[in-house]
């Protein structure tokens, strides 16, 4: 093959080279200068360059795979995927976020898309009386145990950790603003308090192992500070203080902040070194075991003149979690909210094992902390925020009645945002400006009308949670509970998530 494709390129090469000879226009010179460079092209394909056997054998040609495998992602998204098989989140999804986001019409023509009879299909029940949804409530809640003196009202649905520098300063401050507008929460993720969060939207300010914006660097090593953190923590739009332990789309995994992207602005931000490399380990340094966790849970929430402290994590081992749980209760202290991460969690970018193969998913995780905090008496004191995938208004009724308090989201708000999950948030290539730092493309998301988006996007799916929940006859969001959500199963039976989870 390599032989024909070289007699092909020489032989069109010199056919433009005769065609020169005879009629020296600027066109054929134009052609001539093409076919030189394809043949050269060819000789380097062929000869020259090692590194690919492909091209090789197949000069210029297998060129064509490199540009496809490239595009492939789109190609797929265009062309192939349907309205069901798009992953991590399908194109009937992301079209509801950007329609309720866009204030565009929602509805569905001609029937669902989804095989009602297909294990693992799920639904609720309406009543033959149903509520009138503007009267259903239940769409916010407060945090703040007995242990906590500022205690916090929020939506139920607020927006999940992601940090400025995982996300563009133009993404976090249309974040910001969109929740100002819509009266919502929106979380710092990790990456500390950065000016781009202070646009008057309430915030959650989350504490991850490298302290950033909470603690300083002694000998390479990062530990949590008194000071800086509460410099943060003490903002007026700090309502809520998160302590990560761990996420679920990498729980058990630490992340490097590496030096080139650890800029003046970056390193003021996060309380670092400029341009040096900073680990986040694993685990936190503040604490290595049960007891000192909940000493230093008190220790933040006293440095924080009393605010609601949590802390987030993915369900790992559950006997890990109980011991917990019960280790509050023996203390007579505990957070005043628990935010479980699934294992089908988000991030900008993680090793594939973690992100596939480890985590415990959400509803199982969910499920397990509600069912053990209820069985150590902390249910009344402590808070469950769930993660995971919610997107749309079956989502939130769904975590809400397998025992979540509130929902954080995370790509979901990305999506209203215009992200169109080209899912190139660990390449700085993002081509919505939504997870990237190129300057270029940050300028291309206008905050002006993205901000407007999040809180449209917050206020309509508000709304139709409500308005499912009145088609259950119900008063409150509150009311919908396990047994209200059915689940077909592999002998094709229907069986609500109360007994699948909770018998
Ligand atoms: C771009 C991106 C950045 C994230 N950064 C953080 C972070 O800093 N801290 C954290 O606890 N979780 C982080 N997460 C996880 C989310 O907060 C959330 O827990 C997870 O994605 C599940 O929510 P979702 O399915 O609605 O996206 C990040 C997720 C994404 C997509």
């Amino acid at each position: 093959m390599r032989d024909t494709i070289l007699a092909i390129v020489i032989v069109i090469n010199v056919l433009c080279g005769v065609l020169v000879w005879f009629i020296p226009d600027l066109g054929n010179y134009i052609l001539l200068t093409i076919a030189s460079a394809f043949t050269l092209l060819a000789i380097y394909d062929a000869f020259i360059q090692k590194k690919h056997s492909l091209m090789r054998a197949f000069p210029i040609v297998a060129r064509l795979r490199w540009f496809f495998e490239e595009e492939r992602e789109k190609i797929q998204q265009y062309f192939i995927e349907d309205d069901l098989n798009g992953t991590p989140i399908n194109r009937e999804k992301r079209s509801i976020v950007y329609q309720r986001a866009k204030k565009e019409i929602e509805t569905i023509p001609f029937g669902t898309q989804h095989n009602l009879y297909e294990k693992g299909y799920e639904f609720v029940k309406h009543s033959i009386f149903p509520t009138d949804h503007h009267n259903v409530g239940g769409e916010e809640v407060e945090f703040g145990s007995d242990k906590c003196t500022q205690k916090y009202k929020s939506s139920i649905i607020n927006i999940s950790a992601m940090s400025f520098g995982s996300l563009s300063k133009n993404a976090i401050m249309a974040l910001n603003q969109g929740a100002k507008m819509g009266g919502f929460a929106h979380n710092t993720g990790e990456g500390g308090v950065s000016p781009y969060h202070l646009q008057g939207g309430d915030l959650i300010f989350q504490v991850g192992t490298g302290y950033f914006g909470a603690g300083k660097t002694i000998e390479g090593k990062r530990y949590f500070d008194d000071e800086i953190f509460r410099e943060n923590a003490v903002r007026p739009e700090v309502k809520m203080i998160e302590i990560k332990l761990s996420q679920g789309a990498k729980p058990g995994h630490g992340g490097i902040l590496p030096a080139k992207k650890n800029t003046e602005e970056i390193s003021k931000i996060r309380s670092v070194e400029p341009f040096t490399r900073v680990d986040s380990p694993p685990s936190h340094s503040a604490f290595s075991n049960f007891k000192e966790m909940i000493v230093f849970l008190q220790k933040v929430r006293e440095l924080s003149n009393g605010k609601p402290i949590g802390i987030k994590f993915c369900v790992g081992n559950n006997e890990e979690i109980e011991e917990m749980i019960k280790a509050f209760t023996e203390a007579g202290n505990y957070p005043d909210f628990i935010a479980v991460d699934g294992g089908e969690g988000g991030t900008g970018s993680a090793p594939l094992e973690f992100t596939n193969y480890v985590g415990t998913p959400l509803l199982d995780g969910l499920s397990f902390v509600y069912k053990t905090l209820v069985k150590y008496n902390l249910k009344n004191q402590i808070k469950i925020i769930a993660s995971g995938k919610a997107v749309d208004a079956f989502d939130i009724i769904k975590l809400k009645a397998m025992g979540a308090d509130a929902i954080g989201m995370a790509r979901s708000f990305m999506l209203s945002l215009g992200c169109i999950q080209a899912r190139e948030c660990n390449l700085d290539t993002c081509p919505v400006g939504v997870a990237t730092q190129d300057e270029d493309l940050v300028e291309a998301l206008v905050v002006e009308d993205k901000n407007i988006r999040v809180k449209n996007y917050h206020t309509k799916t508000i709304a139709a949670v409500k308005e499912v929940v009145s088609a259950m006859g119900k008063n409150s969001i509150e009311e919908v509970k396990a047994k209200d959500i059915f689940r077909r199963n592999k002998a094709g039976d229907i069986t609500s998530l109360d007994q699948i989870y909770f018998n």
